[in-house]
């Protein structure tokens, strides 16, 4: 008689170093053994890897990513030897391995939470089934519920400061603090210190238990485009004459109307404007211009890889119209790979560790040493004065 099919997995399945049996092994993987020294993360809305190139980059391994995008998961694994699972609501929570930091650049999805009351996102520990409604930010919340991790770091774009007169942003800060008990940091950054293109996008950095945190400063003047601009471009990137005579005259009406829309030429002394997912469809805010004699020329996906600050050797496998969709829908490498740093120097510490405390030891000893003399440092006695919060008050 034929052997009948075994229902439940027999074999201990090695889940982020969660062993276990369990029926209806999940497909999850961790690339590599995980390790014991590594911080962990879990990249959802993965894109095409920017989170986890900057985390990896900071020393951290990651044990899962998520992105539905066919052709972001291709690129994705392309460049990590893994292919991302999909439908984040098709992923039973509890089976995403062990991890320390949740990594999300949620997507910006028009959030339609005005009618969702505070009674409901809060209060109740697993209250986030009422207000799920397809809203990714509580596929987050969900996960950070049940695995409790540490450490979040979440990407969105500046406007959800604003969005629904605050109301938005307010449920997700009430969220991720009142309800699921993180110290929460936040800060609007603008990646034209480390890439020659201006892109504010705002970030969200969580502790639990809460410890001092310090975004890292993004204040110096940064590259121009004439760093990653290539000096021979195939001519299939530059403008027709019909598409130039059209962004033209479009520009000239909006004008007249009083009305800012209109196309960003530019040339390798200037800075970019926010590279978008629409890239492919004019390339309009950003034209690189070729001189009087030639119509402007659109950024090649290269030029927009590194617009992004990613790696010249980050593979590109996709279409022209895929990868400028997958480049403007991207993170900037470089903004997380300095965030990655930060939060990875932060969890590493003690917990209780405070800079105020230690700046203040060191100031001790280096008055001592200065006199000579070897003395027992004692924290400082005084009151610290309180910082100022990097984010308005809500
Ligand atoms: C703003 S992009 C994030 C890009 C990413 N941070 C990067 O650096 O490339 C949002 C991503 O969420 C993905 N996404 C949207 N809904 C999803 C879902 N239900 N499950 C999984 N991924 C989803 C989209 O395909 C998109 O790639």
């Amino acid at each position: 008689m034929p052997k009948r099919k075994q229902l439940v997995s027999q074999t201990p399945i090695q889940n982020g170093g969660v062993v276990g049996v369990r029926e209806f092994a999940p497909p999850y993987r961790v690339n590599g053994t995980p390790s014991e020294n590594k911080l962990r993360f879990i990249d959802l809305f993965c894109g095409i890897g920017g989170f986890r190139m900057a985390f990896e980059g900071a020393g951290a391994q990651c044990v899962f990513s998520s992105d539905w995008d066919k052709f972001s998961r291709q690129t994705y694994a392309a460049n990590f030897g893994e292919t991302p699972h999909g439908d984040i609501h098709s992923v039973a929570v509890a089976d995403i391995p062990k991890f320390d930091i949740l990594c999300g650049g949620f997507p910006c999805q028009p959030f339609s939470l005005a009618g969702v009351s505070k009674k409901n996102s809060l209060g109740r520990k697993h209250g986030f089934e009422d207000v799920k409604q397809g809203n990714l930010f509580f596929s987050i919340a969900g996960i950070l519920d049940h695995h409790n991790p540490p450490a979040f770091v979440l990407e969105n774009v500046k406007h959800l400061v604003r969005h629904d007169h605050g109301r938005t942003f307010k449920i997700i800060h009430d969220t991720l603090t009142e309800a699921l008990g993180y110290q929460v940091y936040w800060k609007i950054i603008n990646a034209d210190s480390v890439v020659p293109q201006r892109r504010q996008r705002i970030f969200l950095v969580g502790f639990k238990p809460g410890r001092a945190f310090e975004f890292p400063d993004f204040s110096t003047e940064g590259p121009k485009l004439a760093s990653i601009l290539d000096p021979d471009v195939a001519d299939k990137y530059t403008l027709t004459d019909h598409l130039w005579k059209y962004l033209q005259n479009y520009a000239k009406k909006h004008q007249a109307a009083g009305n800012g829309f209109g196309f960003g030429l530019v040339t390798g002394s200037d800075v970019a404007r926010t590279l978008s997912a629409r890239y492919h469809k004019d390339g309009s805010e950003i034209l690189i211009s070729q001189g009087p004699l030639k119509n402007p020329r659109r950024l090649t996906p290269r030029e927009c890889a590194k617009l992004m600050g990613y790696p010249d050797d980050f593979k590109i496998i996709v279409s022209d119209t895929q990868a400028y969709r997958q480049f403007g829908n991207s993170v900037v490498v470089p903004v997380i790979e300095r965030i990655a740093k930060a939060v990875v120097t932060t969890l590493q510490r003690p917990i209780g560790y405070r800079p105020d405390l230690v700046l203040s030891a060191n100031d001790k000893l280096n008055e001592e040493a200065a006199k000579g003399v070897a003395v027992a440092v004692s924290y400082r006695k005084t009151p610290i004065k309180k910082r100022k919060p990097t984010g308005k008050a809500l």
